[in-house]
């Protein structure tokens, strides 16, 4: 249930452990990760329960106040997941996520499409794009493509700048209750994003958590439907939650991970939204196998599983492990990548584990 706790921690255990740093962080980790290892794919099994088979309609709540270059970003990742790119695109990503079946037999879906997003205010804005993106070699000319119905934008904080694991439902309550135009509650094919942006606290977020996912009580939102909350740690704690772009206080920077003894630098510009778009995926690939924490994880704790995505924290290519994401890509500018997106973008998405090759793998693999 509680996702990507500390994937960090795990990346610094194995520092802790071969570089003899001395490390303290106050965490109520992950069993996995307080036993002092990952958790154990061997163990990966499916428990009886649904995956996300039917198509996925994505509903983002955006939370606080964002950065619209940083929304830009997000709304491009999640576009292509279901578009076509160069490879490794994200829509490659997602194969392997496909692999994954429940006992009627259905695979995971390909159909993952941006549906909407609405304002707290209530107004759906549908259609507002005429900004001028903004790329790391300065602005394109034209316009953003328009291919969202809608949004929600929780500006006014319905439920003030600290937020908690009920609090998160009770925003999605909010989101899908929001008259005039609010978001629609479809237990069948939707799935909610709520990003909360970088003056919004969550708790335990950047201490033991940088995202989650779950599915919603009927008695708080009216329905049981999956999601997901995944927060900006650009400002907040981009050394926990923003890796390979960032890196922890007083931890040095991997040897030789992708470019010598420097930090990687993120695609699209920003350390903590390139952060964020893994992390994003991260829940999606997880969700999408374990959506009601019944279906495919590893271990004898459901409520601290080893989820399809744990099991590869810090991978990113051939190779990756402990402190070294892999063999991956950089562009001119040396900034680095491992998946192709729609419009020309690039990301840096983590590998997840593969149920035919028994391995983590990822569309960029070299073997
Ligand atoms: C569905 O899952 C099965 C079992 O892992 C796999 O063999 C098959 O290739 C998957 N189908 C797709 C379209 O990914
Ligand atoms: C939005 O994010 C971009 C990229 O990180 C940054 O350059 C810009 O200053 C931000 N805009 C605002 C209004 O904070």
């Amino acid at each position: 249930m509680d996702k990507l706790c500390c994937y960090v921690l795990l990346l610094l255990s194995f520092l802790c452990f071969h570089l003899d740093l001395s490390w303290s962080l106050n965490t109520g980790c992950n069993q996995a990760v307080n036993s002092g290892g990952s958790p154990d794919p061997d163990k990966l099994e499916y428990h009886m329960g649904p995956v996300l088979a039917s198509p996925l309609k994505l509903y983002i709540i955006w939370y606080g106040n964002w950065n619209q270059t940083h929304q830009d970003t997000i709304r491009d990742f999640l576009s292509s997941f279901s578009s076509p790119a160069p490879r490794p695109s994200v829509a490659d990503w997602w194969s392997t996520v496909r692999l994954y079946t429940d006992q009627t037999g259905s695979n995971v879906t390909d159909s993952i499409t941006l549906s909407g997003e609405l304002g707290s205010t209530g107004t759906a804005i549908p259609c507002r794009f005429k900004y001028p993106k903004r790329f790391r070699h300065g602005y394109a000319t034209g316009t953003a493509e328009c291919n969202i119905a809608g949004e929600f934008f929780d500006t006014k904080l319905s439920h003030g700048p600290r937020l908690n694991r009920m609090s998160i439902q009770a925003v999605i309550k909010n989101a899908v209750t929001s008259q005039p135009k609010p978001l629609p509650l479809d237990p069948r094919n939707g799935y909610y994003l709520v990003l909360t942006s970088a003056d919004i606290m969550v708790d335990e977020f950047c201490r033991a958590v940088c995202a989650f996912h779950y599915f919603t009580f009927p008695a708080t939102v009216g329905v049981i439907v999956p999601y997901a909350w995944v927060g900006y740690s650009g400002t907040q704690c981009p050394g926990m939650c923003a890796y390979p772009f960032a890196w922890p206080m007083g931890v040095p920077p991997p040897p030789g991970g992708n470019g010598g003894s420097t930090v990687m630098r993120p695609p699209n510009g920003d350390i903590g939204v390139d952060g964020m778009i893994s992390v994003i995926a991260h829940e999606l690939a997880e969700s999408a196998t374990n959506p009601l924490v019944n279906a495919w994880y590893a271990g004898n704790n459901p409520t601290a599983p080893g989820e399809i995505a744990d099991l590869c924290l810090g991978v990113y290519g051939s190779g990756g492990g402990g402190a070294y994401v892999g063999q991956v890509s950089t562009d001119a500018a040396g900034n680095g990548y491992n998946l192709n997106g729609i419009k020309g973008r690039r990301f840096m998405v983590q590998w997840v584990w593969d149920l035919v090759k028994k391995r983590c793998f990822g569309p960029n693999a070299k073997d």
